[in-house]
């Protein structure tokens, strides 16, 4: 399989199916959807719907039922980084190769793009209802409200926020990480299953194979602060040190975090090697992300 090529056809129908889904800049309130628009189309890799086909399609799953999902969630993930760059935050002043939007647009937009998008996304999501009678739809939707709240993203980012110059024990690291990363995409992973029909084992299954991807996804991204350019990764370099946060890597060191990314990613995929659709690329791109650079 050619992955490269395979991903960028990915990532191509993903941008195409949010810009389906995008407001229109229109009205006197144009200005959010302005903002909105501009931090999603800013790009970003994808990951959470690209897992989310991937995993619906997996189960079997052939229908466009997924597609409000899957630009629903890239809006709850794009609303959790413009929030989580805001002064108040991380003051972050770079986010997918652009100026974060509170800078472009001032922070009360800043705070209200983030509003908007999180809204936004369950009356996007909410339109799969008129696309086709699934009964998976109302336990996606719960999974998607669940995973982005204070026991989800939410509850992570809380812990995070109050963690700051404090010396933390694992425990609470490793809960911060499974929250505030992990839980957008356990969601992704579940809700593709969901839809697809997979039954509460196989769901259950796939969550913890993307709760071991999220916690590696988290531990590479607290690595890449450290060892990477502002240029390949569109955001600013030593944003946790300036802030005084307690990484993996911190922590347990480059090295010990590098492996443990490994491990995590290996373990998942044993999970998903596990079951019986179509599974290479699923395979390929958890494998891809163990040494991803952005
Ligand atoms: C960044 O997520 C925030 C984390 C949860 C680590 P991504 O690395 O997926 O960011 P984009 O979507 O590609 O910009
Ligand atoms: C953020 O973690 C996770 C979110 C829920 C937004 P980080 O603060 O490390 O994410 P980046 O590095 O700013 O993307
Ligand atoms: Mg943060
Ligand atoms: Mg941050
Ligand atoms: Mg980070």
């Amino acid at each position: 399989m050619n992955f490269k090529a395979e991903m960028e056809q990915r990532v191509s129908k993903i941008e195409q199916i949010l810009q389906e889904y995008l407001p229109k800049e229109e009205g006197f309130q144009e200005n959010i959807m302005s903002a909105m628009n501009y931090s999603i189309t800013a790009g970003g890799k994808r990951i959470r719907p690209m897992l989310m086909m991937e995993t619906y399609q997996l189960f079997g799953g052939k229908s466009k039922v997924i597609e409000p999902f899957m630009a629903a969630m890239e809006m709850i993930h794009t609303y959790s980084l413009v929030h989580d760059d805001l002064p108040a935050m991380d003051n972050d002043e770079y986010r997918r190769g652009r100026k974060t939007t509170h800078i472009v647009y001032g922070h009360a937009m800043g705070i209200l793009a983030g509003d908007a998008l999180l809204n936004y996304a369950f009356e996007t999501a909410f339109r799969a209802f008129d696309m086709e009678e699934n009964k998976g739809i109302p336990k996606a939707l719960q999974v998607l409200a669940g995973k982005a709240g204070i026991y989800g993203m939410i509850g992570g980012q809380v812990v995070d926020v109050e963690a700051v110059g404090k010396p933390l024990e694992r425990e609470r690291l490793d809960f911060i990480y499974r929250l505030k990363t992990g839980a957008l995409i356990e969601a992704s992973m579940m809700i593709g299953a969901i839809l697809a029909g997979a039954s509460e084992k196989q769901v259950e299954q796939v969550r913890s194979a993307a709760a071991d991807i999220g916690l590696a996804f988290q531990i590479q991204d607290d690595i890449l602060d450290v060892t990477s350019t502002t240029e390949v990764l569109g955001k600013p370099v030593f944003s946790d040190e300036k802030n005084n946060k307690t990484t993996y890597v911190t922590f347990e060191g480059l090295e010990a975090s590098a492996k443990d990314v490994e491990g995590l990613s290996k373990h998942a995929i044993e999970t998903v090697n596990g079951f019986h659709g179509e599974k290479e690329f699923l395979v390929e791109l958890i494998q891809y992300l163990i040494h991803r650079e952005k």
